[in-house]
């Protein structure tokens, strides 16, 4: 996992050094830079997006950028091209960065400075109307509703993240190396009342080593990729897999249609994205609805003897890139590759970002062209989930009837056939998230606040407000689930989620005392000292988000099964149509360092989130 990135993360190297007149190198400081993140290049069969990287290294004369008047400088006036431009977040803007782009020739890389504290006006570098045109609705569904006219939803989408720029840009810390960037400007290269600075000038290199990814990665040809990443000549497409599980053993084996089967599918994403690549914390946007499904699946578990239909909870990955993971799933349903149909498929709730605002309010929003067919019985879904809410701290609506369905899965079903669907969120209209999709989608975003004495340790176990909020959702949505799978709304109160430790996994730290004993002690590395990464890796690398989801959802759904580990290997495959067997560490021995692990028995499967045009192309070829 993670070989990718970790890679460029451990070689990206600034060196500062002075060059002359001669183009002679003075003195050079190496700054070894432990926490720089870089835009990358991805592709899709027409375009490309993001950053040219030139990691044989390039270089510039660094210059600060204090103001959008200094762009000039840049651009124009400075004697001393290629320039490596420093930008403050404040300037981190689509105006600013187009001009950079048109003027590229003197332009030898951009580093953003990370603020230290979330811009309080929002930013989002992905587009206003995400996802718009592989969604359901289009010129033949709903043309009114298509291309966000009458929803924009992410208003404050400046569309940064789909331009294209010829030099590498890289995000990092503020931190002491920093300023060791800005001193050195202003000591040697700022131009002072007009005058033309005097060699030596400070400048900076930038390196990278990719040989690790140049030899294992194969590139393919362009056309065949529907979206990829690519360093350089590299590339590899996005993909990885979806993951789901049932409240019933459903036969994988016995693909395509299941007599007598009626199932609900409840589902969120599992994927963010950012400017740049590795820092896509996606907390609002991604983990609140993925924590919310998460802690609901957890609160049914003993609740599912009582259910008359059979949930399933998938979790799919790639939305962000033109919903790769959906539009696979619907796929496979469509062709009998999938262990159900989509005639098995009852009704469909999503859970998109839910955090909670003051107001406590959600919003149920549903297709108003398929509700049109008097078939298509969202109300009783609606109904369910307002007497499920009944109880709880939260309000839920519904918006107007006029309008259509933020992105979100659903429309990829709905593209295929009208199937009755609502997707819960936290906004009316335009997204209530400032954020959307940057690396400010983060715990200081919702307010998960811990108190600095306390350790990491008592932060796990700390039930923040954020949590409390969260836990009502998760359980809204549990009880939901619960009647609309058939359950007694007398039972519905016995229904009760938790969603602290989840929360402080994905967004503080992934790597705590509670991870740690769902983990595989091969997997246990995986675990990261720091928030999840929810962007998508390429195909062939276990992502962060996939891991973390799979290991979770064994744990929560799953049960214990008093064996050996040897037997625990072997029922994985003597049994693996019906269940997934994992040897886990489990908990520490009193004052030891010893694990208790043992096996546990889930419902836990992946599949491929690879676009289905991908595949297409590798069978005909
Ligand atoms: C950067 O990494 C080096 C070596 O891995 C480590 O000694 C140093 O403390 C790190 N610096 C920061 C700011 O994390
Ligand atoms: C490729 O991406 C560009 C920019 O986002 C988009 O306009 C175009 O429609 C995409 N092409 C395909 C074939 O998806
Ligand atoms: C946009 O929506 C309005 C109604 O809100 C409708 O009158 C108009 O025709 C729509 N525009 C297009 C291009 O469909
Ligand atoms: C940063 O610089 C300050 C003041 O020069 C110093 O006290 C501090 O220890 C430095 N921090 C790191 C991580 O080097
Ligand atoms: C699952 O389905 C396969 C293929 O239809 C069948 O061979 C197998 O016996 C089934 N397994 C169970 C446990 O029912
Ligand atoms: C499920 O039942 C077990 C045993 O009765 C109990 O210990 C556990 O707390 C219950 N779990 C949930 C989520 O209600
Ligand atoms: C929690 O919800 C309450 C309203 O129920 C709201 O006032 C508060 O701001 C929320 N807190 C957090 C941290 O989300
Ligand atoms: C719903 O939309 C219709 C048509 O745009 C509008 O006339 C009506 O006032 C809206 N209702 C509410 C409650 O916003
Ligand atoms: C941490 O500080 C808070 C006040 O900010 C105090 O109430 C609490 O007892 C402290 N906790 C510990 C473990 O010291
Ligand atoms: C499930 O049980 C409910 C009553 O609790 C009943 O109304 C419904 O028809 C049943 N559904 C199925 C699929 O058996
Ligand atoms: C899940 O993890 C908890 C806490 O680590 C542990 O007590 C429990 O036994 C685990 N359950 C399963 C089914 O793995
Ligand atoms: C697990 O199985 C072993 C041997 O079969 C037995 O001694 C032990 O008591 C069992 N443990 C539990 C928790 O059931």
């Amino acid at each position: 996992m993670d070989l990718l990135s970790d890679k460029w993360i451990v070689n990206v190297v600034f060196c500062l050094l002075f060059v002359g007149n001669s183009n002679s190198v003075g003195n050079k400081i190496y700054i070894n830079l432990n926490e720089t993140f870089p835009c990358v290049r991805l592709l899709n069969a027409t375009h490309q997006i993001g950053c040219q990287s030139s990691f044989a290294g390039d270089v510039g004369v660094v210059h600060l950028l204090e103001s959008e008047e200094n762009l000039d400088w840049v651009l124009g006036s400075g004697p001393n091209p290629p320039y490596m431009v420093i930008l403050e977040s404040t300037l981190f803007t689509r105006p600013i960065m187009m001009k950079l782009k048109h003027g590229s020739q003197r332009v030898a890389g951009v580093v953003v400075v990370e603020p230290t504290t979330n811009p309080p006006d929002g930013f989002s570098p992905h587009t206003s109307c995400p996802n718009e045109n592989t969604g359901v609705y289009s010129e033949s569904y709903g043309p009114s509703y298509a291309h966000c006219n009458v929803t924009v939803w992410n208003p404050l989408g400046t569309g940064l993240s789909y331009e294209e720029f010829d030099f590498p840009i890289f995000s990092m810390k503020d931190s002491n190396d920093t300023e060791v960037l800005r001193r050195c400007y202003r000591e040697h290269n700022r131009a002072v009342n007009g005058s033309t600075p005097q060699y030596p000038l400070c400048a900076m290199q930038l390196f990278s080593h990719m040989s690790a990814v140049r030899d294992t990665a194969t590139c393919m040809r362009r056309s065949e990729i529907p979206f990829s990443l690519t360093p350089e000549e590299v590339c590899d497409p996005l993909g990885d897999e979806n993951v789901w599980a049932s409240t019933k053993p459903l036969n994988n084996t016995a693909k395509g249609h299941k007599e007598g089967e009626s199932v609900v599918i409840a589902a969120a994403k599992m994927d963010s994205r950012s400017f740049f690549f590795d820092v896509a914390p996606g907390a609002d946007g991604t983990a609140t609805g993925l924590v919310a499904l998460l802690a609901a699946a957890n609160a049914l578990r003993n609740a599912t003897a009582e259910l008359n239909r059979t949930i399933l909870y998938t979790f799919f990955h790639g939305e962000t890139f033109d919903y790769i993971g959906s539009s696979r799933m619907v796929y496979d349903m469509e062709n009998n590759q999938f262990a159900l149909d989509l005639d098995n498929v009852h009704s469909i709730l999503e859970v998109g970002q839910v955090a909670l605002g003051s107001n406590s309010r959600l919003w149920l929003h549903s297709d108003p062209v398929s509700r049109r067919n008097s078939s298509v019985n969202v109300e009783k879904l609606a109904s369910n989930l307002h007497l499920a809410a009944a109880g709880l701290n939260i309000s839920l609506e519904e918006p107007n009837v006029t309008q259509p369905l933020p992105p979100s899965s659903l429309q990829r079903f709905l593209r295929a056939r009208p199937i009755p669907g609502v997707v819960i969120e936290n906004h009316q209209a335009s997204f209530t998230n400032k954020y959307y999709q940057s690396i400010f989608d983060n715990a200081e975003s919702l307010q998960l606040n811990y108190s600095p004495n306390l350790t990491a340790e008592e932060q796990l176990e700390f039930v923040t407000d954020a949590a409390k909020n969260l836990t009502e959702v998760a359980t809204a949505v549990a009880r939901g689930l619960y009647l609309q799978a058939g359950g007694h709304p007398a039972g519905m109160n016995a229904v009760q989620a938790d969603s602290r430790l989840m929360l402080y996994t994905f967004l503080v730290r992934g790597k705590n005392s509670w991870s740690e004993q769902l983990v595989s002690p091969e997997l246990a590395s995986q675990l990261k000292d720091r928030p999840t990464n929810f962007y998508i890796g390429v195909h062939q690398q276990m992502s962060e988000p996939r891991f973390m989801v799979q290991t979770i959802l064994a744990n929560l759904t799953g049960t214990i099964v008093n064996v050996t580990k040897e037997n625990c290997q072997k029922q994985k495959e003597d049994e693996e149509d019906l269940y997934y067997y994992q040897w886990v560490q489990g908990p520490l021995r009193p004052n030891s360092t010893e694990r208790d692990s043992f096996c546990v028995r889930s419902g836990v499967r992946r599949f491929a989130a690879k676009s289905p045009a991908f595949v297409l192309r590798e069978y005909t070829s």
